[in-house]
């Protein structure tokens, strides 16, 4: 959890605002980031993920222009980024502002009459951790627009749910990050104590009790601060591999795969390694209703061992995960966790343990041990409770 309170982080987006601005904001909006408990890269095939809000939010101060210009500051980043709303294209601001110019430009390519902005932002989400700072970023200016033009976007799941796919537009087609949804619904639709059951073929959701504290058990979060970088190359080329194989199936999305008849699938793929990507989405999408039911239940030894499975999955079949990803989920297993894996895009970035509220430390302090022992860079890991969705605080 970072150290800052809400209300502390409200306070000084306030006064940076004004420093920078020379004017009070109008507001101040927020969104989470998120960590997926299970269902990875199942999104952009149409599959099931579950993630939960985190308390860590990105908070922007906003103040609408007459002139349609946006002007974006950052707490986290020098100088003021500037660009005409008119002009605002895949290069066009280029950098960390595209994602707040690339929200305002969707929403007018989906009709809404949008102004002009200030806009300082605020996080307490990890950069580059695979926390999802970019869409909570995306989410706390959507959610400030919708209510300072008077879109409604933010009244109930059904515009929230619009609003996603707004900020889905805004990071694929001008931040230029060709991700799949999971993050932006994420920081949109979650609820206190609950996990977010995540239909990517529907764009239906469900709440999925998920209050690990109450059975004795924490949500053990470690950022390996290993490189995360989405624009590049990887994530780009599994997406691509699903496509080739859905091309040779003959599927739209491989949700359509029945994972009864995987083995005689398989078959149709003409080499083992888009085999091995087809597996892990396959078997991924039915590890998350299993998951589901496991949490229904009550059953966390289950959930930990999917979360073990998916692992093992996103290891050796998709292979999206890295050295320091396989060590921080190993040893927190061999420190009683009832499962752990990776979470997000992989290659670096964090991962997840389901561990008993009484060893976080233990398991933490074993983590960075291990980290030591291999030469890695010094791991942070902290203890999460699922949070809400983006909202206004001011
Ligand atoms: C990133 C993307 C998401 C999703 C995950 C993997 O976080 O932004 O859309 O594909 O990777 O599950």
């Amino acid at each position: 959890m970072s150290e800052r309170t809400a209300e502390q982080v409200v306070e000084s987006v306030r006064a940076a605002f004004a420093e920078t601005f020379g004017h009070e904001p109008e507001g101040v909006w927020s969104a989470p980031g998120r960590v997926n408990l299970i269902g990875e890269h199942t999104d952009y095939n149409g599959g099931l993920c579950l993630p939960i809000a985190l308390p860590h939010r990105t908070y922007a101060g906003v103040s609408h222009r007459d002139d349609g210009i946006l002007r974006m500051a950052s707490a986290q980043q020098d100088g003021v980024v500037e660009v005409v709303l008119d002009e605002v294209s895949p290069e066009q601001p280029g950098g960390w502002g595209s994602y707040v110019a690339g929200v305002l430009w969707a929403l007018r390519e989906e009709g809404h009459d949008v102004p002009g902005l200030d806009v300082l932002v605020d996080s307490t989400v990890p950069v580059g951790a695979g926390l999802s700072s970019s869409a909570a970023l995306e989410c706390s200016v959507a959610a400030a627009v919708s209510d300072l033009a008077g879109l409604g976007l933010l009244e109930d799941a059904g515009s929230r749910a619009r609003l996603a796919q707004v900020c889905i537009r805004a990071e694929n087609e001008i931040a230029g990050a060709p991700t799949g949804g999971m993050d932006q619904s994420a920081a949109l639709l979650s609820d206190d104590a609950t996990a977010l059951l995540l239909d990517c073929r529907s764009w239906q959701t469900e709440q999925v009790p998920f209050d690990l504290a109450s059975a004795g058990y924490a949500l053990l979060v470690t950022d390996t601060h290993a490189h995360h970088e989405l624009v590049d190359g990887q994530y780009g080329s599994r997406r691509d591999s699903c496509q080739e194989a859905c091309r040779i199936l003959g599927v739209d999305q491989l949700r359509e795969v029945d994972p009864s008849e995987l083995d005689a699938t398989l078959e149709k793929l003409p080499t083992d390694e888009l085999q091995r990507r087809v597996k892990h989405i396959v078997t991924e999408i039915d590890r998350v209703e299993q998951a589901v039911a496991a949490l229904r239940s009550g059953d966390l030894e289950e959930v930990g061992r999917l979360f073990d499975a998916s692992h093992v999955s996103m290891r050796d079949d998709y292979e999206i995960s890295c050295e320091e990803l396989d060590v921080a989920t190993e040893t927190a297993r061999q420190h009683g966790a009832l499962g752990a894996r990776m979470t997000g895009g992989g290659f670096g970035g964090s991962c997840i343990a389901i561990v008993r509220s009484e060893s976080v430390d233990e398991v933490s302090t074993a983590i960075d041990a291990s980290f030591a022992d291999h030469g890695f860079t010094a791991p942070s890991s902290f203890a999460v409770t699922a949070a809400g969705s983006a909202r206004r605080d001011r």
